[in-house]
């Protein structure tokens, strides 16, 4: 599986990141992994990119803190959560 980008995901990514996700992960506040911060992602994205999404669109209670689902925006659709996780795991390995 390739998770290589088209720059029209990449754009919908960063604009669906900067408007949901960057409040926790630009500044790596309240126990989120900073977005860039390769030794804090290199483990998170060892678990696959199919469970990354997963558990950023159901939410879960990690060991640092607590993901809400869709970053707190149930209007998000599952394919949004999914680019603008790989737009943050791109900038962050
Ligand atoms: C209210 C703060 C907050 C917002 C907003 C937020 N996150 Fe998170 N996120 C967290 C925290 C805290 C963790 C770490 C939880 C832990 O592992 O203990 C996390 C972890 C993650 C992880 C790593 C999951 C793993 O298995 O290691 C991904 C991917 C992620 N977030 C994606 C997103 C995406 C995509 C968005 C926007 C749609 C988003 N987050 C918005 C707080 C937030």
């Amino acid at each position: 599986m390739s998770f290589s980008l088209t720059d029209a995901n990449a754009a919908t990514g960063k604009a669906i990141y900067d408007a949901n996700c960057a409040a926790c992960h630009e500044a790596g506040i309240m126990g989120a992994p900073k977005t860039g911060n390769k030794p804090a992602w290199a483990p998170r994205i060892a678990q696959g990119m199919n469970v990354l999404v997963d558990k950023s669109i159901k939410g879960y209670q990690g060991k640092k803190g607590m993901m809400p689902a869709k970053g707190g925006n149930p209007k998000l659709t599952n394919a949004d959560v999914k680019a603008s996780v790989e737009y943050m795991v791109g900038l962050s390995k």
